[in-house]
C-alpha cells in the first residue's frame, strides 16, 4: 500500500503543514489539509482543504466527517497545527496557559480520538504528532508551549503501546528552529511583570532570531515522508540543527547543558 493512501494534515495553510502537503502530493498521496479559515489564503492546488479548528470538539467532528464522507478512509493523520505563547511561567494567566495546551496538546488528542475508530476498523493507520525540541529542552519564557509539547510526546508513547497490536503506528517529530510563520503568529502573555522584563526581552529577541535563521521547513516534510514510507517507524525523530541536543542531553552533565541554555538565551548578561 503506497501512493493511494489518504493523508490528513492539520494546519496545512502554512509552514510545515504546507510543505508536507506539497511534498506528499508530488509523491502521489491523496492529501487533505485543515485550516481555521481555508479561504483566507491561497492554498496548495490539489490539496483538499477542510475548515477545522483543533480547539473545538464540534469543529473536529464536522471536519473529520467531511473527510470520511469524501474518502471513506484515512491512512495517515499528521497532527501539526499549533502556535507558540511567550511569557514567563509566573506572568502567564491560567486561561492563557490552558489555551496553549488546548491547541498544542488537546488539539492532537481531539484529532486522534476522532480518527482512531475508523483506523481500528480498518486494522491499519498511522498518526504523526509534531512536538518540538522544547519537549526535551524547554525554552525560558515559553514554558507552557514546552509543557504542551512534552505532554504530547509522553501521551504519544503511551498511545503507541496501546494501538500497536491493532495495526496503528504512532511517531513524534521534534523539530528544532525552522523558518515558518510560527514566530510571527506567536501570542504573548497579556500581563508582564516588570522584574522579568530584561530577561524576557533578551530571551524572546534571541528566539525571534532563531526562527528567522531557522532551517528549511521542507526537512520536516521529508521526515514525514520518511516515516510514512518506513516499515518500522521509530517513536521519536529529532530534526533540524538542534536535533543533536536530544542525545547530548543524556550524555552530558546537567550543569553543562544548563550553562549552554542560559548562555543561548542571554539570561546571565
Ligand atoms: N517552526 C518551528 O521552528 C517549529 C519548531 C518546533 C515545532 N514546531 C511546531 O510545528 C507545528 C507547525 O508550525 P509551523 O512552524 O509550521 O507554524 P505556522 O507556519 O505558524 O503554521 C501553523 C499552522 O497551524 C494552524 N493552526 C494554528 N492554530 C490552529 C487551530 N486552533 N486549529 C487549527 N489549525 C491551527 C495554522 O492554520 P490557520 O491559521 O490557517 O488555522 C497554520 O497552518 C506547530 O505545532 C509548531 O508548534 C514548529
Amino acid at each position: 500500500m503506497t501512493e493511494n493512501r489518504v493523508v490528513l494534515i492539520t494546519g496545512a495553510s502554512s509552514g510545515f503543514g504546507r510543505e508536507t502537503a506539497r511534498l506528499l502530493l508530488a509523491r502521489g498521496f491523496k492529501v487533505y489539509g485543515t485550516s481555521r479559515n481555508p479561504s483566507a489564503k491561497p492554498q496548495e492546488t490539489g490539496v483538499g482543504m477542510i475548515a477545522l479548528d483543533v480547539d473545538s470538539d464540534d469543529s473536529v467532528r464536522h471536519g473529520v466527517k467531511e473527510l470520511f464522507d469524501e474518502t471513506g478512509r484515512l491512512d495517515v493523520l499528521v497532527n501539526n497545527a499549533g502556535y507558540v505563547l511567550t511569557g514567563g511561567a509566573e506572568e502567564t494567566s491560567i486561561a492563557e496557559a490552558k489555551a496553549q495546551l488546548d491547541t498544542d496538546f488537546f488539539g492532537p488528542v481531539r484529532m486522534a480520538k476522532a480518527v482512531l475508530p475508523a483506523m481500528r476498523k480498518q486494522g491499519s493507520g498511522q498518526i504523526i504528532n509534531i512536538s518540538s525540541m522544547a519537549a526535551f529542552l524547554p525554552v525560558p519564557f515559553e514554558g507552557y508551549y514546552a509543557a504542551a509539547k512534552a505532554a504530547l510526546l509522553a501521551w504519544s508513547e503511551a498511545l503507541r503501546h496501546e494501538v500497536k497490536s491493532l495495526g496503528i503506528k504512532i511517531s513524534v517529530i521534534e523539530p528544532g528552529f525552522f523558518r515558518t510563520n510560527l514566530g510571527d503568529a506567536r501570542r504573548v502573555a497579556e500581563y508582564p511583570i516588570r522584574d522579568y522584563d530584561h530577561l524576557r526581552v533578551r530571551a524572546v529577541t534571541a528566539l525571534d532570531d532563531d526562527f528567522r535563521n531557522g532551517a528549511d521547513p521542507k526537512i520536516v516534510g521529508e521526515t514525514v515522508l520518511r516515516i510514512i514510507t518506513s516499515k518500522n517507524p521509530k517513536l521519536e525523530y529529532a530534526v533540524g540543527r538542534e536535533g543533536r541536543y536530544r542525545r547530548l542531553k543524556h550524555l552530558m552533565p546537567q550543569s553543562i547543558i544548563e550553562n549552554g541554555v542560559r548562555k543561548h538565551w542571554k539570561l546571565d548578561l
